[in-house]
Parts: structure tokens; sequence; C-alpha cells
């Protein structure tokens, strides 16, 4: 196992870029699936899930060759209708691929999906959305089973919730079914908007995306597309926090600011100066952060993937903070760790009571999960003395170069193996 060795206390300044979203380039690597020939993806983290993603891709058929930043798929004409069990087991988001598969292949076979620990995260309205457009499961022992007798046929979806990866994947089965797909309440998350824009880009006809009410017209196929990945706005936000907490000034450039307005305007509010330009944000933080209540929504609401780090950064606030976490039930295993840090943290309910602290004290703790992890590091960067966050690799699911990256800004980090 890895740790990350952290020693706080040193105010990080400086620069730094970030790559192209996690929850943005797993979709379109998905969405290649949808066209036979070469598809060059580029502005691509080199993470974890980037890597698991494409394990999947190719088990169906597709070939993907990496080249620094750039991600080169080649798909088939014929691909296999069946995702590889156990990587699917590991990561949430290849429940994607029934969409696409459905579409290409009239059938797919996969696991039910795992990914991070936030409590019950069920798939229903994925099925339910993709079931509208003509598609029958059934599971049988941990497996999949859908096919589309009569194929995809587009239909008049209506979510019960704008749930980000029933609107992906029904996105994805509609952009080839026949006829007009209408989506009503779906997610507006950059992401999403960017996986539209991708579509659109290889032939398909999609209007809306971005908005609550996206139209899907069918068409006969797509080509093989190239194309840039949307900035990454979580790890934009998490060295932004990082910087503040180490009452430092960082500036993240090539990175899209409106993408973050929520989170800034909370960063804000808690005392940091936020400078914003074209496509960079700076944000110096205070002496000591001020209380601050916000709730997670989806965008452009505050993003619960931006939740651990910002509780993080309200630890050694001054007065108590309130969070509510309306996404995920399941989410709190790091309020354990940074308590164990010195926080004075409490949940009731949805909701999580941060007694802002004088000094967080460097501990031993767990990163639990990426954005949990991402929290860790950014209460070892306010600490005093030295922090040990072991089961590091968490973080590599979501943050490319994350220790050069905070080196650079004068953090003193290592990785160690225990
Ligand atoms: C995506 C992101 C994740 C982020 C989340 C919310 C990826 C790879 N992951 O996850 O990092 O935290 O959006 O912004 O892009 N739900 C159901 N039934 C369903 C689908 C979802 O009840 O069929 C519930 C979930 O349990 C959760 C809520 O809806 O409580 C939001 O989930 P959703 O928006 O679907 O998130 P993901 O697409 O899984």
């Amino acid at each position: 196992m890895e740790a990350l060795q952290i020693t706080g206390g040193i105010p990080l300044n400086g620069s730094i870029g970030v790559l192209g979203a996690k929850n943005a380039v797993l979709k379109h690597l998905v969405a290649t699936l949808l066209a036979p020939g070469t598809h060059v993806l580029s502005n691509v983290p080199d993470i974890v899930d980037v890597r698991l993603m494409c394990e999947v891709l190719e088990h169906v058929g597709a070939r993907c060759v990496a080249d620094g930043t750039t991600r080169t798929v080649t798909v088939p004409e014929v691909l296999s209708a069946e995702a590889p069990l156990d990587v699917v087991r590991k990561m949430r988001a290849s429940i994607l691929v029934l969409g696409a598969l459905l579409t290409r292949v009239g059938s797919v076979r996969i696991a039910l999906p795992g990914g991070d620990d936030f409590g019950t995260r069920p798939i229903d309205m994925h099925l339910d959305g993709l079931a509208r457009l003509g598609a029958e499961f059934e599971s049988r022992d941990g497996v999949l089973y859908g096919e589309a007798p009569r194929g995809l046929i587009g239909a008049d979806v209506d979510l019960g919730f704008p749930s980000v990866g029933a609107t992906e994947n029904i996105l994805l089965a509609a952009v080839m079914a026949k006829g007009t797909t209408v989506l009503t309440n779906a997610a507006r998350e950059p992401e999403l908007e960017d996986l539209a824009s991708y579509l659109t880009a290889m032939g398909a006809k999609v209007v809306g995306a971005g908005t609550s009410r996206i139209e899907i017209h069918g068409v006969p196929e797509l080509v093989a597309a190239t194309y840039s990945v949307v900035p990454d706005r979580l790890e934009a936000g998490t060295y932004l926090l990082a910087g503040a907490a180490s009452r430092g000034e960082v500036t993240v450039v090539n990175c899209v600011p409106d993408h973050l307005r929520m989170e800034l305007s909370k960063m804000r509010a808690a005392g940091c100066d936020v400078t914003i330009g074209e496509s960079t944000i700076t944000v110096s933080g205070p002496e000591r952060p001020t209380a601050v209540d916000f709730a997670t929504l989806p965008y452009p609401g505050f993003h619960t993937d931006m939740h651990p780090q910002m509780v993080a950064f309200l630890a050694s606030g001054d007065g108590t903070s309130i969070m509510t976490e309306n996404l995920y039930s399941g989410r709190f295993r790091y309020i354990e760790m940074l308590n164990r840090m010195g926080a004075a943290i409490r949940t009731d309910g949805q909701h999580v009571v941060i007694d802002g602290q004088s000094t967080l004290v460097g501990a031993t703790v767990d990163a639990c999960d990426i954005r949990a992890g991402a929290a860790m590091v950014i209460a070892a960067l306010a600490a005093a003395g030295t922090t040990t966050i072991v089961d590091a690799s968490h973080l590599d699911r979501g943050y490319t170069d994350l220790e050069p990256k905070l080196k650079s800004l004068g953090a003193t980090i290592a990785r160690i193996a225990l």
C-alpha cells in the first residue's frame, strides 16, 4: 500500500494547469464505441479510471493507444456485447456502455457496477429511460442482461431526478435511435454538455444539452472524430482550495471559471480573494476562513464532489459552518479522519456541522475515496506537523501528477510505500 506524507503550514504559491475532466472523458471513451474508425481524444488525464475504461473498451473489441495526453481509440465494425465483469465492478461509470452497446450490438451483458462507497447508488433511472427507448433488461447473479429486440426507438423520457449518468446513458442510446427523444429534467453538468458536443462532432443531432430539456434527433450513423476534453473543474477547485487552506495563493490556468461559479462564490464568502480571467482563476486564502453554510445540488449548485474539500478547508475556520449533502447518503467517512487531525465536525442526518478550530495537527488518516483523499490533502496542507494519508491510490483515480503539481507550488509532499 502507498501513502502520501505531507508536512503542513507552508503556503502554496504559483500556477498550475489542469487536464480534461475525469467525469467527461470516461463518457467520451464510451461514446467512441458508437462510430467505427479512429477517434482521437486530447487533454486526457492519465488517471486510473481512464485506464480502466480503456480496458472496458478493449474487452468489447476497440483498441486504445496512449501518447501523453492523447488517447487514440480505434473502433471496429463488430463489437462484443460483454463488458468485463471485474473492471465494471470497480468503476460505476462503466454502466455507460449500456446505451452504446445496445445501439451497436443490440444486446449487452454487464456486471452491476461498483465505484466509491457512498451508500446505495441505484441505476433504476438508467434502466427505466433505456426501457422507454425499447430496451429490455433482466439481472441474474449480479449480472445485468439487456437487449433491444426491435432496435432503439426515440421516446419522451422524464427523469425523476437530474441524474448525470442516466442522462448520459439515454443520450448515448438516443443519438442513433429511430426518431426523436425528448429528455426532460435532464442533468445540466458541463461534462454532459461536453459529451453532447463530442457526439455532435461525430454527427449527432442534439439540441439543448446544458439545459434541463434535451432533444435528440436520431441519425443512422456517426463518424469517428477528434476532440479535446473539457478541463476538469474538480481538479481545478481542489488545487484552489489546497492553496487557500495553506494560506497561499494559487492560480489554475487552462480551466473554465464559469464551471466553478457556485464553489468560487462560497470560497469568496469564506474570505478568499478570487480573481477570474478568461481561462484562469486565482485564489488566495485568508489567515482563517470565515464560517460558511452550503448545500450540494446538481449543477449549477455546489458540486457534491467538492464538498469534502470545502469541509476540510472550513475545518480550521472561524465559527460554525453547516454543510448539507443532498446527493449521497454515505459520503461522510472522511469526517472521522479530519477529526483525527483535531477538527470538530459532526453529522446530523444529511447535515455536517463544522466547528472551526484554530489549528489542525498532522495525523495518520485514510484517503477513503478520491475526493475524501483530496480533503485529507487539503487538511494536511493547513495542519501543523506531518500527515500520513494511507490508501493514497484512491487519489490516482482522479488526479494526474498530484505530488509533482503540489511540489511545484512549494508543498512538502512525498509518496512512500508502507
Ligand atoms: C456522476 C459523477 C460523480 C458525481 C455525480 C453527481 C461520473 C463518472 N461520476 O455520478 O462523480 O458525484 O455525477 O454530480 O461522472 N440515482 C438513482 N438512480 C439512478 C441514478 C442515480 O437513484 O438510476 C441517484 C444516485 O444514487 C445519487 C443521485 O441520483 O444519489 C445522483 O447520481 P448521478 O447524478 O446519477 O451520479 P453519477 O452519474 O453516478
